[in-house]
């Protein structure tokens, strides 16, 4: 007789994982999936310029797949293979042009990018030193390469500097790996010291520029383009769709064909989603509207933390993530909860993700959401936690 499913030991969940669960479900930290709530007021979203939902951008994807004669909707195969097609090879000529770079390289995410970059350029002999706020993709990155690797403090370049002055001559090559804007409290690098800085020690330098552009900057770090090894960009966030290009030299290019692994043994990115991210690389190159009401919007959501009494609770920033830190699993979600029931799509981000003691609350703001929608927002805030 057949046994049935639950009683089969293979559908008995393993204890071990069973604990995992049970652990973060009693640090309030269990993690689910929830369908989103168009009807609440988004301050949560990454789609910085609403270009998800943007018609002209929607309608210039159309076009593009209309000027490629090739009708393939999946791109069948990984680059290397079946999936090199046209409008891809394309796209990433214009990519070059659009950030000043001699070569792009575009990859399925931006998860994507930074696993394959870093996972294979690390050798034995070198290291990488990295913002110890990195993003978990870099990190992951860094702990499947073979290089050693340390992380210096937060935005601290003197840190940085010590660093480099204590290794300089122990390793092959040193990569130097921030971010532009950090995912989970929106602040900013210094970039053009960091620049100095790795070209003083002759360090090479990579940045993630996911969050950066088209919120504090059009095209990133361009006029540095020479002395960047390598620049992430990604599509997931201002250009509302998905996937992400590595910019770099034509080396670099040939490097991460032969030995990314989240390049190689992956099916490339669909023909439609390749259309969409041009498409909204199009639209933007002329259309700053958006780029200039979200400057707006960041600025007005600045000057009401003050007239709020909220500017001590949140990091400085001045990107479209501004984080404003509680602490406590449970009070964060809770006061998230009460935001969402007045109609605000407020998001807790909880520990793990960030330390314990550092909960927040994360505000990402929009070139669509209005003054009043942002006033409204932190007028209710303030009488949640002053
Ligand atoms: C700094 C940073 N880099 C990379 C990524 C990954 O990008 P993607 O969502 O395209 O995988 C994220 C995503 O949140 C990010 O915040």
């Amino acid at each position: 007789m057949m046994k049935k499913p639950n009683q089969n030991p293979k559908f008995i969940f393993p204890d071990s994982l069973k604990q995992k669960l049970t652990q973060r479900l009693e640090e309030g930290a269990l993690r689910s999936l929830k369908r989103p709530s168009p009807e609440l007021i988004d301050f949560s979203s990454n789609d910085y310029l609403g270009f998800s939902k943007n018609k002209f951008v929607s309608d210039f994807a159309l076009e593009k797949l209309n000027a490629y004669s090739n009708k393939l909707h999946g791109a069948t195969g990984s680059r290397l293979l079946t999936g090199n097609y046209d409008m891809i090879e394309d796209f990433e000529s214009f990519l070059s042009q659009y950030y000043d770079s001699e070569a792009s390289t575009v990859f399925n995410s931006g998860y994507d990018a930074n696993l394959g970059l870093l996972s294979s350029v690390g050798q034995r002999q070198d290291l990488i030193l990295y913002d110890e706020l990195c993003h978990a993709s870099i990190r992951d990155g860094i702990a499947l390469s073979k290089a050693k690797s340390y992380k210096f403090q937060h935005n601290n370049l003197k840190d940085l500097e010590d660093k480099l002055a204590k290794f300089q001559n122990q390793f092959d090559t040193i990569y130097v790996i921030t971010e532009h804007v950090f995912s989970m409290d929106g602040d900013s690098a210094d970039v053009e010291k960091f620049v100095d800085l790795c070209d003083q020690y002759a360090a090479y330098f990579i940045l993630d520029e996911a969050h950066s552009i088209g919120t504090i900057s059009k095209k990133g770090l361009v006029s540095y383009s020479q002395e960047i090894f390598a620049r992430i960009i990604t599509f997931g966030k201002s250009f509302g769709s998905h996937g992400a290009v590595i910019l770099g030299s034509n080396d670099l290019k040939a490097y991460l064909v032969n030995y990314a692994k989240s390049f190689i043994y992956t099916t490339a990115p669909s023909v439609e989603t390749t259309a969409r991210n041009w498409a909204g690389h199009l639209y933007f190159e002329s259309n700053f509207q958006d780029f200039d009401a979200l400057r707006q919007n960041i600025d007005y959501f600045r000057d009401q933390l003050g007239l709020n009494n909220l500017t001590g609770f949140f990091i400085d920033s001045q990107s479209a993530i501004q984080s404003c830190v509680i602490g406590g699993n449970e009070k964060v979600k809770s006061i998230s909860k009460q935001l969402q029931q007045e109609g605000y799509d407020v998001r807790p981000i909880l520990s793990p993700t960030v330390p314990k003691g550092k909960e927040r609350l994360r505000f990402c703001l929009h070139s669509f959401n209005t003054k009043q929608e942002i006033s409204k927002a932190l007028i209710k805030l303030s009488e949640l936690i002053n």
